[in-house]
């Protein structure tokens, strides 16, 4: 893949030449060279509502390290990784960006960029390294440490409960199979709210659903450039679908429960929401018809998850093709499930499906094979969806607030012989969805935050150090922290609060 796309760069930068492109715009800038560059029309910038909280985020898993330091129980990542043919290169995380001992300078790095906010992720074992029990100071410590030295560098920290580091203890019995873990991932949120809610005003919950539902305890087939691969996460589980719905079904019962107990033992305030990848349906055409199509795609995609969630039901569809394998519920855990949240997170990367207005309500259209893409397998390339995304949430079920909780690109980053890394890709892909972000904003959708996956280069699960997502480029060898091009481009639109 990646030999097909340098060939391809290359042959596109040859024609650029051949093109006489070159010549061209030497002659431009001579023209222009005595005139004072032309001023930007103020009235037509693109810009975000007052306050929007601009921001970076990462995970526990992805940057800390020090997997053994200060009573740290394993997660079912500590096994995974551990596990031989599970990860590319043979990578894990012992170590990874040693965020756990150099978070100061992690912080300052934010600081630099002008970042408002900041999104991390705890470590549930290193709070309950059995899963439950009395919570380990020394790790409650280290959160601590790292919130007032975001508050001293005028950063707002939200952290997020759960980024799928279950204690491997809770795995041991029965993991998200069991209703027990959804109970005790409320026990470890109330935990956290009232350790944390004298500093901490909001909290995720839990992240992307389907990520640590499905791709953990399935997998996903894939087809890529005609190649089949696929794709799986910790604990790597191919569960059948009767127990893949209950686990789903455990998950939500999670969120609903670890709201009910933020709500009890954080101080009167304290606000929180889930962070999920949204499966989203964009209109092929933007006609009235297709619009509601795509709603109708998005609120079915979702039925099993944010759907339930803000409905406090299942959709009838989902029901019946689940069928004999429903997951067994009662009316009272979907009370517990809808509990209302203070607002959604949004992690966008990609949009699951065109579509068009059908007989049937809506009609998938394939994505077309040349359909431009990143550099991730799964990653296509679909910039609308930062629109079309927040806008269903808000019209679909009336959300208030919406935080764009993760969006960017994993790209073939390299430091040069004079230290830079031009990374021409991820300001591209950060440009056209920041435009389409503004478009919904401007619309009145109450987008309230975007925060960028990822602050810097980290341990990216699978494909462990080979995909770089970071707007800071981080040598794992020497732990040298350098900001790429698009760190400069993001430091430019906070500044601007606009599309640059
Ligand atoms: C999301 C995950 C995040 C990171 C990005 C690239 O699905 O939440 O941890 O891996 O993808």
């Amino acid at each position: 893949m990646s030999t097909h796309l340098t060939r391809r760069n290359f042959a596109k930068g040859a024609g650029a030449a051949a093109l006489g492109i070159t010549a061209s715009l030497s002659a431009v800038s001579a023209q222009t060279s005595t005139e004072s560059p032309p001023k930007p029309a103020q009235g037509a910038a693109a810009t975000f509502p007052d306050g929007f909280a601009w921001g970076v985020a990462t995970s526990a898993f992805q940057i800390e390290g020090a997997v053994r330091e200060d009573g740290r129980g394993a997660s079912i990542w500590d096994t995974y990784t551990h596990t031989p043919g599970k990860i590319r290169n043979g990578d894990n995380a012992d170590i990874a960006n040693d965020h756990y001992h150099r978070y100061r300078d992690d912080v300052r790095l934010m600081r630099e960029m002008g970042v408002k906010t900041y999104r991390f992720s705890v470590a549930w074992p290193r709070i309950f390294p059995n899963g439950t029990g009395q919570p380990n100071t020394k790790g409650l410590d280290f959160y601590r440490r790292l919130v007032d030295a975001l508050l001293e560098a005028g950063i707002e920290p939200f952290p997020t409960l759960y980024h799928w580091d279950l204690p491997q203890a809770l795995q041991d019995r029965g993991g998200w199979q069991s209703r027990d873990t959804a109970r005790a991932f409320a026990d470890y949120a109330g935990t956290m709210a009232a350790q944390l809610s004298d500093r901490v005003t909001n909290f995720f919950t839990i992240n992307e659903f389907f990520s640590f539902v499905d791709i953990g305890h399935r997998g996903l087939e894939t087809t890529v450039d005609g190649k089949k691969g696929r794709i799986e996460f910790a604990p790597g589980l191919r569960l059948s679908n009767a127990k893949l719905n209950q686990v789903r079904h455990h998950a939500v019962l999670a969120q609903g429960l670890s709201v009910q107990a933020i709500r009890a033992s954080g101080k009167a305030g304290t606000r929180c929401g889930p962070a999920d990848n949204l499966s989203t349906a964009v209109p092929a055409i933007e006609t009235p018809d297709n619009i509601k199509a795509a709603e109708l795609a998005t609120r079915e995609m979702n039925a099993g998850y944010l759907t339930v969630i803000l409905e406090g039901k299942y959709t009838d569809t989902y029901l019946a093709n689940t069928g004999k394998d429903a997951p067994v519920f009662t009316d009272e855990d979907l009370k517990i499930i809808s509990s209302p949240v203070d607002f959604i997170g949004l992690n966008i990367y990609r949009p699951s499906a065109y579509v068009v207005a059908s007989e049937r309500g809506f009609r998938p259209i394939p994505f077309n094979k040349s359909h431009p893409k990143m550099l991730s397998s799964w990653h296509l390339l679909g910039p609308e969806v930062m629109y079309w995304a927040p806008r269903q949430l808000h019209s679909l079920w009336k959300t208030r607030e919406i935080y764009i909780t993760e969006n960017g690109c994993g790209a073939s980053d390299e430091l040069s012989a004079g230290g830079i890394v031009d990374d021409s890709d991820r300001i591209m892909f950060l440009r056209n969805h920041l435009t389409h972000l503004q478009r919904a904003t401007a619309e009145g959708v109450p987008v309230k935050g975007y925060f960028h996956w990822s602050l810097m280069d980290n341990f990216e699960w699978s494909e462990g150090f080979a995909e770089r997502f970071g707007l800071v480029y981080v040598d794992f060898k020497t732990q040298k922290r350098t900001p790429k091009l698009s760190a400069a481009y993001f430091r430019e639109a906070i500044a601007r609060n606009a599309v640059v």
